[in-house]
This record gives C-alpha cells, structure tokens and sequence, in this order.
C-alpha cells in the first residue's frame, strides 16, 4: 500500500465493487471521521461524472432508453468521462495536497466492460492508461459482496432510480464480481479487500481502519 515516489502531492482512494455492495453509502459515513485523519481537504467524488462535462456523458451512458448503446461505445464513453474529471477535478486537488476519495475508478472498467461485457481486458487496460496517464489510486478499497445480496439491496431501495445496468441480467453482475476478485488478486499492494456482507456499521468500521492505517503511514496525515 506504500505509495510510489512520484512529484505528486495528495493521497488518491478509489471505492470499487458491484452493485449495491454499499460504497456510497460508506463513503458517506466516513466522510466526518475522514476530515479528523488528514490536515488537508477531503474532497469526494464520483464516476462517471464529477464535473460538468462528465456528467453530462453519465447522462448518456446510464439512460434507460439508450438500449442499442454498443459495449465499445459504453467503453469509450466512461474513458472519455474519466480523462475530463481526472484533468479538471482530481488533479487538481491532489496538486493541493488533498485526499481525494472517488466512487469508481479504472477498476470498474476492468471488471464490467472487461469481465462483464467480455471486452480484451488488455484493450481495456491500455486505453484507460492512456487515458489517465498512467495515473493509478494509491489506495483502492474493495466491497466485496454477493451479486444476489447487492441486486436485492438496490432492489429494497425506492428512494434509488434505477438505471440501464441495474436492468442487466445476474449473470452479468456475477461476472463483474469476478472480476472484482481477480484484479484484488493481481493487485493486492493496491486493493484491499473489505466484506461488504456486513452490517453497514461494521463495513463503516473496517473501511476506517483500513484509511487510518493507510493514510497514518503517509505525511498526508
Ligand atoms: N452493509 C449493508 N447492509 C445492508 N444494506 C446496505 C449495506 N450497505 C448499503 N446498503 C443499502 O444498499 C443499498 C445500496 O447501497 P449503495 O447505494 O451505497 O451501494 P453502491 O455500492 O453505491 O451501489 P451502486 O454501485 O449501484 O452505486 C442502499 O439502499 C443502502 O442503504
Ligand atoms: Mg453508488
């Protein structure tokens, strides 16, 4: 989890996991007890989106009449939405010295375009690096739950819209979580793996000690 040297300031987390695994539903809980750890900013934000321009391209990807939307496009669209909230929002922010926290990041492009969708995993990877510069979270928390479990959750939420991916069959969700598990497995320097099954309070409670661990360790604290 140690950081890589580079000219950067700031500490950069990724949120990940399927649907309904409860990540914004965490990262707004913890966001008090995150102001205590670090002297800089906490800044919280979100893909696709997080700026004007992005949000507009999550308006496109997530609309429930857009059914003939082909998986390269869907692809192309969350990179290109990334690349705009990476220049104008996270990079910024990092210059600052901030701990920028977002929900989803390149991961979920891996796991849902690459393992969910069956596009080349390797095609997915370089885009995205080419699209961010190479630029990966220092920290990337993982809830991991069951595909049914997360479905179910979302499902039990009225208050939630439900969106063009929450309409994909469970198959698919489940090929997304194994994906999930395979990059935890290829990655385990970066992601750490957190039991989403739990009560909320209890998943609360291990992602805080996981960031008060990880960011005691960096001068971000
Ligand atoms: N640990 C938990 N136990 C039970 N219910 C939970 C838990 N975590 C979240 N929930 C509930 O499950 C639903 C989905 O949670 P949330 O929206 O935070 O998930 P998410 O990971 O952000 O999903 P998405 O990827 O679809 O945005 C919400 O209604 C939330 O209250
Ligand atoms: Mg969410």
């Amino acid at each position: 989890m140690k950081k890589e040297k580079t000219s950067r300031k700031g500490f950069f987390i990724s949120l990940e996991g399927p649907d309904g695994a409860g990540k914004t539903s965490v990262l707004e809980k913890i966001l008090p007890s995150l102001r205590a750890f670090t002297s800089g900013e906490v800044i919280t934000t979100r893909e696709p989106g997080g700026v004007a321009i992005a949000e507009k391209i999550r308006d496109v990807i997530l609309d429930v009449e857009h059914t003939a939307m082909d998986d390269k496009t869907e692809l192309l669209l969350y990179i290109a939405a990334r690349r705009q909230h990476l220049v104008e929002k996270i990079l910024p922010q990092l210059a600052k010295g901030n701990l920028v926290l977002v929900d989803r990041f390149i991961d979920s492009s891996v796991a849902y375009q690459g393992y969910g969708r069956g596009l080349d995993t390797q095609a997915i990877v370089w885009l995205n690096d080419f699209a961010t510069d190479g630029l990966q979270p220092d920290l990337t928390l993982y809830f991991d739950v069951a595909s049914e479990v997360g479905l179910s959750r979302i499902a039990q939420n009225k208050d939630r819209e439900i969106n063009r991916l929450d309409l994909e069959k469970l198959e698919m969700h489940q090929k997304v979580r194994q994906g999930y598990l395979a990059l935890a497995k290829e990655n385990p320097d970066r992601i750490v793996t957190i039991d989403a099954s739990q009560p909320l309070d209890k998943v609360v409670a291990d992602t805080l000690a996981v960031l008060e661990k990880a960011l005691f360790a960096e001068e971000i604290r």
